[in-house]
């Protein structure tokens, strides 16, 4: 594998990162701290995702999150980078439906968050809001596969893309994603032998997240890969931290020291 050192990620890195083999580090971040320390560990992309609703607002799907709240995380997020490209999610609203409300909604995201890219969910249904997306000059990630917003359509979120048809779609809208302009596309939770086909026959990037290792690029939401959730347990998450324990640790040890008045010590007080 060639890596090449890039000061700076754009849409064009990303397209030259697959055509030399080299793999896509993607993660989640919504708040300036955690950009901050994924961008100076060399994240390639950032994602302001939709999974905000869930792992910030604490609802249970990504619908309720708004187009306000979502420009609210981005503005956090671009204040805390240097390197890395920062994509963020139109909610669900924001888009279906209205190629007008579509570009309206990323133009409201681009000028008011200064993020540098955009990701929607869905395939041919969409085409057209993504052309004009793209045509005003905004670069747009496609979202295929098991899309989060369409949770009460599947009712489930088991693996998609198993029946001959929805794998015949799912090769068709890529396809249809390349040809409208995107510049890159999530597959998510598709069986990773299908991901491998797909990958190989298009020249964008594709980003998987339970699609296999056959991707160009791998992406999981920051707060389940580092643990801080240990409820949710898909078989395509890799832990790296233990954070929901590291937390819990540091917050008993404060409690027991300010309970028996061993915090502050005299070090830790003014004269
Ligand atoms: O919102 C999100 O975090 C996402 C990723 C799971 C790809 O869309």
């Amino acid at each position: 594998m060639k890596t090449k050192k890039y000061t700076k990620i754009t849409t064009h890195s990303l397209q030259e990162m697959k055509r030399n083999g080299e793999k896509i580090a993607m993660l989640t971040a919504y708040d300036y701290s955690f950009a901050k320390l994924l961008d100076s560990a060399d994240i390639d992309i950032i994602l302001v995702g939709d999974s905000a609703s869930n792992v910030m607002a604490g609802h249970e799907t990504t619908l309720p999150i708004t187009l306000d709240e979502m420009i609210y995380h981005a503005k956090s997020v671009i204040k805390g980078i240097n390197r890395c490209l920062v994509v963020v999610d139109l909610p669900f609203g924001s888009y279906q439906g209205n190629s007008k409300k579509a570009l309206e909604s990323s133009i409201r995201i681009m000028k008011e968050s200064g993020a540098h890219a955009v990701k929607l969910e869905g395939g041919t249904e969409i085409e057209d809001s993504i052309k004009r997306i793209i045509d005003s000059g905004v670069p747009v990630m496609g979202h295929l596969g098991l899309t989060p917003q369409s949770i009460y359509k599947f009712g489930t979120y088991t693996v998609r893309a198993k029946e001959a048809e929805e794998i015949k779609k799912l090769k068709s809208d890529v396809i249809k994603l390349e040809k409208a302009g995107c510049f890159a596309v999530v597959l998510e939770k598709i069986p990773a032998k299908l991901a491998a086909e797909i990958t190989k026959s298009v020249t964008i990037p594709i980003i998987g997240i339970g699609a296999g290792s056959k991707v160009d690029g791998q992406v999981l939401v920051m707060h389940d890969m580092l643990g801080m959730n240990m409820t949710f347990n898909p078989r395509f998450l890799r832990r790296y931290s233990n954070l929901s324990e590291i937390v819990n640790n540091a917050v008993s040890n404060y409690i027991s020291d300010v309970k028996n008045n061993s915090f502050p010590n005299n070090d830790e007080q003014y004269e």
